[in-house]
């Protein structure tokens, strides 16, 4: 359906973006000298969007977009709370309007409500105007049933443009959330292909996308959690994740690529003006 042919451009998008979504919050690095130059340094901003995080432990973020589902989403969270496991759902506004009571139960047994807009379209090609009614929308039937504004975002598909993450986060106070594990089980590749998939990538401080809406999905969860309780893993809601976050523990030695070009161009760590992932968020 709609969503399907958004996928087909998505993946045509892809052979000519090289752009990795969350990297653009990377701070600029401060050149060689520049301290003797400039009288007062910039503070770091702080950082607005996430693919994953560094921890120490265990810790990942189980995410599902685009529900609630009115029987799948419920049967998700029978199994999430067997292996206490919190997840954080990615609701499409006017599912959530549909299924209030799912978005409660969600929240009653410790899960997280983010908000992924209201008909699930790229925002990066979007007014402004636009987006903010998809997003305002979206959060007002978040409000509406669980009673709490959410503080997350994740883009459909990922993509959002620089500018767009800036004046949501400073209008809506959310934080943009992608992913660093991608099934892509809305291909509906079988179950037994998106736990391996899963297994094989997830590390401490991931996040893991997945959809709540495709039956071998759910289906899929079954051994995924299995294992990955098995591995050691605990899943905890994208909010408890980054709040566990530290930072990244300095690198033993330069990068044979830094030792060569120690100072980036200006166009290298610049913030691409499109940020374009996968389809599958
Ligand atoms: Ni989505």
């Amino acid at each position: 359906m709609f969503a399907r042919r958004l996928f087909v451009y998505f993946s045509l998008s892809l052979l000519f973006s090289q752009v990795t979504p969350g990297q653009s919050a990377t701070p600029v690095p401060s050149l060689p000298g520049a301290s003797t130059a400039v009288a007062a340094p910039t503070p770091a901003q702080p950082q607005i969007t996430f693919n994953s995080v560094h921890v120490e432990g265990p810790y990942i973020a189980l995410t599902f977009d685009d529900g609630p589902n009115a029987t799948l989403t419920p049967k998700l969270l029978d199994l999430l709370a067997a292996h206490h496991f919190k997840a954080t759902f990615f609701v499409v506004g006017q599912n959530a309007a549909d299924h209030p009571e799912i978005l409660r139960r969600a929240v009653r047994e410790g899960h997280e409500i983010g908000n992924h807009s209201w008909s699930h379209p790229n925002l990066a090609k979007m007014s402004d105007e636009a987006v903010r009614h998809e997003l305002q929308k979206t959060e007002d039937a978040i409000v509406a049933a669980i009673g709490k504004r959410p503080a997350l975002l994740r883009p459909p598909y990922g993509s959002i443009t620089a500018n767009q993450k800036r004046w949501i986060h400073d209008e809506f106070g959310y934080r943009i959330i992608i992913w660093d594990v991608d099934p892509l089980d809305w291909k509906r590749p079988g179950p037994s292909v998106v736990t391996s998939r899963i297994l094989k990538e997830t590390r401490p401080g991931s996040i893991v996308l997945s959809h709540d809406i495709h039956p071998p999905t759910i289906e899929a969860m079954v051994a995924t959690f299995n294992q990955l309780e098995a591995k050691g893993f605990k899943s905890v809601t994208v909010t408890d994740l980054l709040a566990l976050a530290k930072p990244l523990p300095p690198k033993p030695s330069p990068s044979p690529r830094a030792s060569t070009t120690p100072i980036p161009s200006p166009a290298s760590v610049s913030t691409p003006p499109v940020t374009t992932s996968t389809p599958g968020g």
